[in-house]
């Protein structure tokens, strides 16, 4: 027996100091060593000269258009910016292929365009965002698709309309007849739908009536070809609407061939306030211009660089604009310091 005691104590001991070693943890895995900081790759910080923008203008509709090209060249080169700078030629097919152009191009981290028209950019703008470019909207906005662009700069075009549309009602306050003429922009544009939202909202406060409304395509020569079909057929009309100061300058023409006074017989109101408008109001044949500012490209290529640094920004940034007058007493000042 005596041995089966021994026996069963050194089992009782062997099974103990097993359950020991089978509870005592497990050796702790040594710590990884830290990697120190300096081999964690940092995340990179672009600045402007790591920017390849792809920009895709309209064309080269007129003073306007000019002056906001002139703000993307030049703020590129002051700033170090690589600009790959696309006319489109006022022509939709052209502006959407050279979108195309841009997201194959390996270069372009950014592209940034100023859409002829509202429309037809849904297969452009998602082959945009599977190709990881960064896109932003310039000048002019598109229907939809918020998830494919990183903001919109531009004006409240709306808001210019119904500017407008305020200055008309206050040119033709105590008027017996109040028929006003509409010349608009390239059909589709959203410069020409909204701003003619927005006239129309103001102008039925002071029953304007806009008999005529047609697009002159934003030209000075089709802006005074549309006029001169109108005056043929009449002459009953109070105020003309220019969508941009182009379209106003080829009404004044027109008007004047007529034997009509314009900014007297006939109140003008355009929308740019380019140094021609300025050049007609000091001429005294424009009476009202609505700013509408082309110098975006800081902005922009401010917006550009936070989005490439991971930083989230508004859908809209609205540019800031202001109303000028040919009767403003300084007038002449206020032209000699534009830059436009
Ligand atoms: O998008 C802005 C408009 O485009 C301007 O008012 C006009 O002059 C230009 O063609």
């Amino acid at each position: 027996m005596k041995i089966s005691k021994v026996f069963f104590a050194l089992v009782v001991m062997l099974v103990f100091v097993g359950s020991l070693v089978g509870c005592a943890p497990a050796a702790t895995p040594a710590a990884p060593t830290a990697v120190p900081a300096t081999d964690v790759p940092a995340k990179k910080v672009y600045t402007y000269a790591d920017m390849v923008v792809g920009f895709l203008q309209t064309g080269s509709e007129g003073g306007w258009r000019a002056a906001n090209s002139a703000s993307f060249k030049e703020t590129a080169t002051q700033l170090g910016i690589n600009l790959k700078f696309y006319d489109s030629q006022n022509d939709l097919a052209k502006q959407v292929a050279g979108f195309q152009q841009f997201i194959e191009d390996p270069e372009v981290n950014v592209i940034v365009l100023q859409p002829l028209e509202v429309t037809g950019w849904e297969q452009a703008m998602k082959d945009a965002k599977a190709a990881g470019k960064t896109v932003i909207l310039s000048d002019r906005r598109i229907d939809g698709l918020e998830d494919y662009y990183v903001t919109f700069i531009g004006a409240d075009f709306v808001e210019e309309g119904r500017k407008a549309g305020r200055e008309m009602c206050k040119m033709l306050e105590g008027s017996d007849s109040k028929n006003v003429w509409e010349l608009v922009g390239n059909v589709g544009a959203s410069a020409a739908i909204d701003r003619g939202v927005g006239f129309r909202e103001t102008a039925a406060e002071c029953g304007i009536n806009i008999t005529k409304s047609q697009t002159a395509n934003w030209s000075v020569s089709e802006g005074k070809q549309v006029t001169e079909a109108w005056l043929k057929e009449t002459k009953d009309v109070q105020g003309i609407f220019g969508q941009n100061d182009e379209m106003a300058f080829g009404a004044i023409e027109a008007l004047k061939e007529a034997g009509l006074v314009p900014a007297v017989d006939v109140k003008i109101l355009s929308v740019d306030a380019t140094a021609g408008a300025f050049q007609a109001m000091l001429d005294g044949t424009l009476n009202v211009t609505v700013e509408c500012n082309p110098l975006l490209a800081p902005q922009v290529y401010e917006a550009a660089l936070a989005a490439l640094n991971g930083e989230s920004l508004p859908k809209w940034i609205p540019s800031q604009e202001s109303v000028f007058y040919a009767d403003d007493p300084n007038l002449k000042d206020i032209a000699a310091g534009r830059k436009y």
